[in-house]
């Protein structure tokens, strides 16, 4: 199976050589814990390291926000969208039923071959109708395959409900691969951990990581295994 590296220190090691090429990823976990920074170090490494293009649909937080915060990390965004091979995607909260148009359209002119989609959760703002909710991630998931793009979606793991792997229940399901990223106090310190829930067609570690963001992005520890209590049990198959 051809791979695609995320760039992401260690994560490409536990996914045992990277995500699947032309693959749908579910990027999920709770509030804060970085899911924003993996997509941007992933769409980032795609452009300067892999010769992907690229393209950031962002459901949340306005752009200039996202550049600013990536610069931190020593991505700067305003570069490579210049350079013609990355866009940040702009949506219309009037005309939300014509964003993946949109998302379609840009991949064509950018050419691009990385796609995120962040949130899920934040799309949910903008469509009340859960029943349309699940047909829009469901038809996502159909644009992306059919444009070939290796994608990384991302949902959320909500706080103080029954444990679920995302908010709709259905991202899981459209997505080939799945990884977990938890934060969570242990005594008197937080842990950062990473699993991979499953992965399309392919082994993995059946560990949990650790990870830790420093000042150069998201660094996984392969060789490691963290503790947490309450990880979400290993899926019954
Ligand atoms: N420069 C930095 N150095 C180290 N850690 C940082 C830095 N900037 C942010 N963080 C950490 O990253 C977290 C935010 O990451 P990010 O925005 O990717 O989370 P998220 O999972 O996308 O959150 P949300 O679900 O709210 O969108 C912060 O809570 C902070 O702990
Ligand atoms: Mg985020």
């Amino acid at each position: 199976m051809e791979r695609v590296k995320t760039g992401v220190p260690g994560l490409d090691e536990i996914m045992k050589g990277g995500v699947p090429k032309n693959q749908l990823v579910l990027v999920t976990g709770t509030s804060g814990t970085g899911k924003t920074i993996l997509c941007n170090q992933f769409v980032f490494n795609g452009v300067k390291k892999f010769n992907e293009n690229a393209v950031y649909l962002s459901f949340e937080e306005p752009i200039d926000f996202i550049k600013q915060n990536a610069k931190v990390f020593g991505w700067d965004f305003d570069v490579i969208e210049k350079s013609g091979k990355f866009q940040f995607i702009k949506y219309d909260p009037y005309r939300i039923e014509d964003v993946f148009d949109v998302l379609e359209s840009t991949i064509r002119d950018v050419k691009a071959s990385r796609v995120v989609v962040d949130s899920i959760s934040a799309l949910a703002l903008y469509v009340r109708d859960e029943a349309e909710l699940r047909k829009m991630i469901y038809n996502l998931s159909i644009i992306l395959r059919r444009l070939n793009c290796t994608s990384i979606i991302v949902s959320e793991i909500v706080h103080g409900t029954e444990p679920r792997l995302s908010r709709y229940g259905v991202e899981e399901f459209v997505a080939d691969s799945v990884i977990v990223l938890y934060y969570e106090r242990i005594e008197s310190a937080f842990t950062r951990a990473i699993q991979i829930w499953k992965l399309r067609g392919s082994t993995h570690s059946e560990k949990l990581h650790p990870y830790e963001i420093t000042s150069k992005g998201i660094v996984v520890h392969p060789a490691q295994e963290a503790y947490i209590r309450s990880g979400l049990g290993r899926r019954e198959r």
